[in-house]
C-alpha cells in the first residue's frame, strides 16, 4: 500500500484573465518508507500540488477532479476542514525553507515541542523528555538546556534541525519537505539531507521532497516525480529516471546540470524559453516550444509511456529518448 496515492489530478485557479489549469492530471505514488523527490522549475506546480494535498489552496483555487489517497483510506479532497486539520500536524507533517514559519519566536523551543503533543496523555515531565530525545536525534548540542531557549538564539542550520524535529515528533505517516535545505549551505546541506535520511528511516515515515538541487534528489531520494507546466512528465525510481531518462525535458534538465560536470548546482540548471501560458495550455505536448527533439507527433497530446517497472514518461519519443546517452 502507498501511504499516498494520487490520480487524475486536476487544479484550477480563477483569474481575471480565465481559469489557469495549474495541475493537469497528475499521478503518482509516495510508496510506504520511501523518499519521493519533486522537481521541476518555478511555476510547475509544487507548491500547489503541496497546497492540494493539505487542503490548503487558496481562496480562488479548486480541486476540479481526481483523487489523494492518505494511506488507502482517506479521501483527501473530500476531508472536512476539522478532519483534514486532524491528519495536518501528527499525520501529515511539513518542513518549509524557513525554519522560523514553524518556530514560534516568542515561546522557547521546550514549550514548543510540549505543547505539539497536547493530543498526547502523557506527563509534562515525559513530553520535556520526549522533546530532548528528539532534539538528540537531530544533533543539536545540549539538548536538555536547549529546551529553555528560543528560537533566535539558534543558527538558521539548528533552527531548521528543531523545525524538523517538531515536525517528525508525532511520528507521522507522511513528511511533506518543500526547499528545506536550500536557504542552507553547501556543507549544513549535506548534514542536514544525512539527518532527514537517518530520521526517516528509524520512523519509518514517507516523505515527499522538494528540491530543485538535482544532487540532492539523487542522494537523498528512493523515486523522483518530474514536473513541467503542472504536469508529471516522467516518474520512476531515481536510477531509471536519471541514468535512462524518457522525456526531452528531464534529459535537458540533466545535461545543463553544471552538477555533471563539476560541483553541485544550488538551483535548477535554466533552460531556454519559458513555461507556457496555463490559461491556454498547448493542444499538445507542453513542453514542445522548448523541446529539441521535435517531430510530427508533438501537436497531440502525448500519452504516458511505460518504460519498464513503475517508470514511465509522458512523450511519445520515450522509449528512443531514454535509449540516447546521457552526455555530459
Ligand atoms: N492563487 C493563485 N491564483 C492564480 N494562479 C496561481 C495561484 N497560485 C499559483 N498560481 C499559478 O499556478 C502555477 C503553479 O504555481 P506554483 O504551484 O506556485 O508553482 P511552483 O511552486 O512550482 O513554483 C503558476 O502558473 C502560478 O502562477
Ligand atoms: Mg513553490
Amino acid at each position: 500500500m502507498s501511504t499516498l496515492s494520487i490520480s487524475g489530478l486536476n487544479v484550477f485557479f480563477s483569474t481575471e484573465d480565465g481559469p489557469l489549469h495549474a495541475l493537469k492530471d497528475v499521478a503518482f505514488e509516495v510508496p510506504e518508507r520511501k523518499i519521493v523527490g519533486i522537481v521541476g522549475e518555478s511555476g510547475c506546480g509544487k507548491s500547489t500540488l503541496i497546497n492540494a494535498i493539505l487542503g490548503l489552496l487558496a481562496d480562488n483555487g479548486e480541486v476540479r477532479s481526481g483523487q489523494i489517497l492518505f494511506e488507502g483510506s482517506h479521501e483527501l479532497t473530500q476531508l472536512s476542514k476539522v478532519e483534514m486539520q486532524n491528519l495536518r500536524g501528527p499525520r501529515i507533517s511539513t518542513v518549509f525553507q524557513d525554519p522560523m514559519g514553524a518556530l514560534n519566536p516568542v515561546l522557547s523551543v521546550g514549550q514548543q515541542m510540549v505543547n505539539i503533543q497536547y493530543r498526547d496523555d502523557a506527563s509534562k515531565a515525559q513530553k520535556a523528555a520526549r522533546a530532548v530525545e528528539m532534539l538528540q536525534l537531530v544533533r543539536i548540542p545540549d539538548a536538555e538546556s536547549a529546551l529553555g531557549r528560543y528560537p533566535h538564539q539558534f543558527s538558521g542550520g539548528m533552527k531548521q534541525r528543531i523545525a524538523i524535529a517538531m515536525a517528525l515528533m508525532m511520528e507521522p505517516a507522511l513528511l511533506i519537505a518543500d526547499e528545506p535545505t536550500t536557504a542552507l549551505d553547501a556543507t549544513l546541506e549535506v548534514t542536514t539531507i544525512e539527518l532527514l535520511k537517518d530520521l526517516q528511516k528509524k520512523i519509518g515515515c514517507s516523505v515527499m521532497f522538494i528540491s530543485h538541487h538535482l544532487g540532492v534528489i539523487a542522494e537523498l531520494c528512493d523515486d523522483v516525480v518530474v514536473m513541467y507546466a503542472g504536469e508529471v512528465v516522467e516518474r520512476g525510481t531515481v536510477r531509471d529516471v536519471f541514468h535512462a531518462p524518457g522525456h526531452p525535458y528531464t534529459r535537458r534538465l540533466l545535461e545543463c546540470d553544471p552538477a555533471r560536470q563539476t560541483e553541485r548546482t544550488r538551483i535548477l540548471p535554466t533552460i531556454p524559453g519559458e513555461i507556457p501560458d496555463l490559461r491556454a495550455r498547448p493542444q499538445g505536448c507542453v513542453f514542445a516550444a522548448r523541446c529539441l527533439q521535435q517531430h510530427l507527433g508533438c501537436d497531440q497530446p502525448q500519452v504516458e509511456q511505460n518504460l519498464g517497472h513503475d517508470h514511465a514518461a509522458r512523450c511519445n519519443l520515450a522509449d528512443e529518448v531514454s535509449n540516447q546517452e546521457v552526455s555530459a
